[in-house]
């Protein structure tokens, strides 16, 4: 840890240096809980296993936003709200057919959101029916977004929603154009659930920082989205899959970590600032993936993926070093038939419920963020012309 003097017109003060923010609280929140050590996340005290058991992500999505479980009739407007605002007006669809159909569906996804802030300018963040407005189109928009341009980047029209179907069966109609089992859309509204929200990781930092400036929840929220789309972050989804391909068979898993460690590598889906030991929801997807091979037949990469945890485990184990949120939830994804490319806009679907909730908190007791730096660099050089250098 670095310390440093510095000398304005105050005392002077001794400012520790904490790459990463490590451990440094830049905010007071009531909306998520981790207990890093116990493998515990609750959302607004409530546990996460019980919410996906029990809840749908409308019903978490309302409660994270606004504190509490909705009563009956405040879902029931919720939702009906979301269902009439699913549509893209044509702008934004064509808007979206003018981007490279290679382009990664993160990037499109970040690009429709801010352009929301084109249509709905009014900036009345101080306004609750604002607000309420704000958060049911984005919250019903966002899916629409990712199945459309899913569809437009294999040449074809989106498809429109359908009202009679709820949220998570219908993005994943609007996705393969196909209406899903059941038990598919509950599962996949399971994984909404436990991607809602987990506190200040890097993506919600990025949107109470944007949040702090007063601007649009749509540059709120198309910041997140940017942030969340690294591969240190949201991204690793995608690369949990690659690796799994890499490996190839089971008893090749503990071959393939060694050399990954030797060589400093990290080992995607593995390793969290806030836990300490297996993530919950790592745990949670796994046995939705269970759920999901039992009934639609099983993916070999399972047995690769858990060869791998039982390698990594004398290996990373001993360093706090387990499975996070990103490991099994692709092998989800790929059972569900979604592209390995949407699994992060998925994730973002998911947590622009706790970007939303975070950014309600941060306009209750605003502060803009302007953190300090230790300045490193040259100091007082002299000009030299063009001709000198
Ligand atoms: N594989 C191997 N070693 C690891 C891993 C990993 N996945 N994660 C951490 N380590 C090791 C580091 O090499 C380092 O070892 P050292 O002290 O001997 O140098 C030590 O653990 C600390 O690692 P940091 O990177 O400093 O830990 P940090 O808290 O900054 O990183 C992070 C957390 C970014 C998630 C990291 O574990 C990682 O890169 N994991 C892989 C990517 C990933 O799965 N990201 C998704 C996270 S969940 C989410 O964002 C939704």
């Amino acid at each position: 840890m670095e310390e440093f003097k510095i000398e304005n017109n105050q005392e002077p003060t001794s400012i520790e240096l904490r790459p990463g923010l490590e451990g440094v609280p830049v905010t007071q929140s009531s909306i998520c809980d981790i207990d890093g050590i116990k493998g515990d996340l609750k959302y607004r005290g409530y546990s996460i296993a019980e919410l996906a058991q029990k809840s749908s992500f409308l019903e978490t999505t309302f409660l994270l936003i606004w504190g509490n479980l909705p009563t009956a009739s405040q879902l029931r407007e919720f939702e009906n709200q979301i269902q009439m605002h699913r549509r893209l007006s044509f702008r934004v669809r064509d808007m979206m057919k003018c981007f490279p159909e290679s382009g990664h569906p993160m990037d499109a996804l970040q690009s429709s959101a801010a352009s929301l802030g084109l249509f709905y300018s009014r900036r009345a963040i101080d306004d609750p029916k604002y607000i309420y407005d704000a958060v049911v189109r984005l919250i019903a928009k966002i899916p629409t977004m990712v199945a459309a341009f899913q569809l437009i980047r294999k040449g074809q029209d989106p498809i429109q929603p359908r009202d009679d179907l709820p949220y998570s069966a219908n993005f994943l109609y609007m996705l393969t154009e196909k209406e899903p089992d059941p038990l598919a859309a509950r599962v996949f509204d399971r994984c909404l659930i436990l991607h809602a929200e987990h506190s200040l990781n890097a993506s919600t930092f990025s949107a109470r920082v944007t949040a702090s400036t007063l601007t649009d929840p749509y540059a709120v929220i198309a910041s997140a989205v940017g942030t969340l789309a690294g591969p240190l972050h949201g991204g690793a989804n995608e690369d949990v899959i690659k690796m799994l391909q890499e490996v190839q068979t089971p008893d090749l898993a503990g071959k393939y970590l060694d050399k990954a460690i030797k060589s400093k590598q990290k080992i995607m889906g593995f390793g969290h600032r806030e836990y300490k030991v297996k993530d919950p929801r790592a745990s949670l997807l796994q046995s939705f993936a269970e759920e999901l091979f039992a009934r639609f037949g099983k993916d070999e990469m399972y047995d690769v993926a858990k060869a791998l945890e039982a390698e990594a485990s004398p290996r990373l184990g001993p360093k706090g070093i387990y499975p996070n949120v990103d490991f099994y939830s692709g092998l989800v994804y790929r059972k569900l038939g979604i592209p390995r490319d949407l699994f992060t806009p998925i994730f973002a679907i998911s947590r622009v419920a706790g970007w939303l909730a975070h950014w309600r908190e941060q306009l209750s007791a605003n502060r803009i963020f302007r953190p300090t730096q230790i300045y490193k660099g040259e100091k007082d050089r002299n000009w030299e012309p063009l001709e000198d250098r």
